[in-house]
């Protein structure tokens, strides 16, 4: 059976905002992304994933919908968007869409129908509850940007949901009617040729109907957790989007799926449940929260890093795994989990190697390929984020020291990820003529487009590499995953195997030389190397093999 397209591709997300700005207005649009698709088809990227496009206050930067069947005017129009589906279609790139229906913006017709008075014909598109006997909330959940997750509305005497901001409550899914709207929705997108949807906070959508009290334990901003995730109709609302819509085309769907483990991501994923492709798990994110969630100082540990993605690559081997190091509500990859000084180009390739050789999809954020590290914005009021500020004012407020405060935004605000992306090093970065909405980080002189492209060594072509290898091997797409070295504190190794060869991937963390074993049987076997990242080869393998500071080496064994 021939393999399903998806699992053989590469995916690269595109957050508009940020990529291209083609009418000078500060702001990425569809003609911007129609004029780099060269750029990214000689990347040799399959997919592009782009962040929502539609019409929105932008109060979460477009995850607050008011129009799902309107181009965001900024943006352009339903006739650039379908110029640039057709322009990709030609480059042979497919193009998936951000599915947000957890939540629409406050602004949506529904929402301004449905908060008027309890009888309308939107009365229940969205989850009100009373007030308690004392006038208070419905229970004690708070939101994501900060606050709690009811707001009161005068005209219905109730509270409503929401998760997030305030500006984006949460939809009923209970309803029939709100349901079958999604579907027909997508249905629409989907007969205009898209290939696919990332789905928003998917495992949110089904409420636990008790809406208990969360524990203390949670913290404030996920307490919803408590009843909102992995729902008791989770499984059943998106068998039901299956069998209505998703089934009747050949399209592909990746679901962000908060707070939810490995066996739970087996029930989205498992190919006879007929749910979801593959899903994104936060497990990796999470080994360097600390006592205010994401935003800490803490670095990762490789021992940790080492168990989760193994655990994802077991569990997930008859279902399929997404790969991902960042995205737009991420640091950059570079900074979090390689070394962005020195060995910023090495350690950028290193971890590319070991999310590429991977079984998955593998997802590349816009820039990644090139390298960009996180933004050394000076002044706070340089970040756009609602999530950021609402940290930075909540760890004010606890008294924390400044430094501390500017250290964790620095390592992880979501803007790290959404600066524009650098053409070129010029003062304009080749983004825009006019000022953008977020400034541009001081790296772009530097870390750009131009110079990558110049450079037959740079991050781009490594990338490119590994991408084209992907297509050219398939034990890559489908080998089974093994770790090694489980101990060895410095080196990530695994081995892929698969109709009788291996595939052995070697990845540094050290700053230093350090030495990697390697199992006798496959030191005998006949070794030849696919990619690494020092230009000064390793061509054999021996039994205690010295690897640089942040090498990464690929060795195909028959
Ligand atoms: C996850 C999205 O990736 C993030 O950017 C957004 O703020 C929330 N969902 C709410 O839609």
């Amino acid at each position: 059976m021939a393999v399903e397209w998806w699992k053989s591709s590469v995916v690269y997300q595109v957050y508009p905002l940020s990529f291209k700005d083609s009418n000078n207005d500060g702001i990425g649009d569809l003609q911007g992304i129609i004029e780099k698709l060269p750029y990214l088809a000689n990347l040799g990227i399959d997919v592009i994933w782009l962040n929502p496009i539609f019409e929105s206050p932008l109060v979460d930067n477009g995850y607050d919908i008011s129009d799902y069947e309107k181009i965001l005017p900024q943006y352009g129009t339903m006739a650039d968007f379908q110029e640039l589906l057709n322009k990709a279609h030609e480059f042979n790139i497919k193009i998936i869409l951000d599915l947000v229906v957890n939540h629409t913006s406050d602004l949506h017709h529904w929402f301004i129908e449905s908060k008027k008075d309890r009888k309308n014909d939107y009365a229940d598109y969205y989850i009100w509850k009373d007030p308690k006997p004392d006038g208070s909330a419905p229970n004690n959940w708070g939101s994501t940007f900060g606050g709690p997750a009811w707001e009161y509305v005068e005209s219905r005497n109730q509270y409503y949901l929401h998760c997030f901001a305030k500006e984006q409550p949460d939809l009923n899914w209970e309803s029939e009617t709100v349901r079958q709207e999604i579907y027909q929705m997508m249905r629409k997108w989907f007969e205009l040729g898209i290939d696919g949807f990332r789905m928003d906070v998917i495992s949110l959508i089904s409420k636990d109907p008790a809406y208990p009290d969360a524990s203390q334990t949670l913290a404030y901003t996920k307490s919803y957790y408590a009843g909102a995730s992995n729902g008791p109709r989770v499984h059943e609302f998106l068998q039901e989007m299956n069998h209505e819509v998703l089934s009747d085309f050949d399209v592909m769907t990746v679901g962000e799926t908060p707070n939810t483990n490995s066996t739970q991501a087996q029930l989205y994923t498992f190919p006879e449940r007929k749910e979801l492709d593959m899903v994104f798990h936060f497990d990796h994110m999470h080994l360097d929260y600390g006592k205010y969630g994401k935003f800490s100082d803490i670095r990762f540990k490789l021992s940790d890093l080492k168990k989760v993605l193994t655990e994802w690559q077991n569990k997930l081997a008859n279902g399929w795994n997404s790969l991902y190091w960042s995205n737009h509500d991420q640091p950059r990859a570079v900074t979090r989990f390689g070394d962005d000084g020195v060995y910023r180009e090495t350690s950028a390739k290193m971890l590319a190697t070991l999310l590429h050789m991977m079984k998955g999809t593998p997802f590349i954020f816009q820039g990644e390929e090139i390298g960009m590290k996180n933004v050394p914005f000076t002044e706070i009021e340089e970040y756009q984020d609602i999530e950021t500020k609402y940290f930075y004012q909540e760890m004010l407020a606890a008294g924390e020291s400044e430094e501390y405060i500017k250290q964790s935004v620095y390592l992880k605000s979501r803007d790290n990820a959404r600066t524009p992306m650098p053409w070129n090093g010029e003062s304009d970065s080749g983004f825009s003529k006019a000022k953008p909405w977020i400034d541009y980080s001081p790296d772009n002189q530097t870390i750009n487009v131009q110079k990558a492209l110049q450079d037959e060594n740079s991050i781009f072509y490594y990338y490119k590499k590994l991408i084209a290898l992907r297509k050219a091997y398939p034990i890559i797409q489908l080998g089974e995953y093994q770790l090694i070295n489980e101990e060895d504190s410095a080196v990530y190794s695994y081995l892929r195997k698969y109709q009788g060869e291996t595939l052995l991937v070697l990845c540094s963390f050290s700053p230093d030389t350090v030495n990697v074993e390697i199992p006798k049987d496959l030191v005998e076997k006949n070794g030849e190397k696919l990619i690494g990242n020092y230009p000064e080869k390793i061509e054999t393998l021996s039994k205690t093999m010295p690897l640089r500071p942040y090498e990464a080496v690929v060795f195909l064994l028959k």
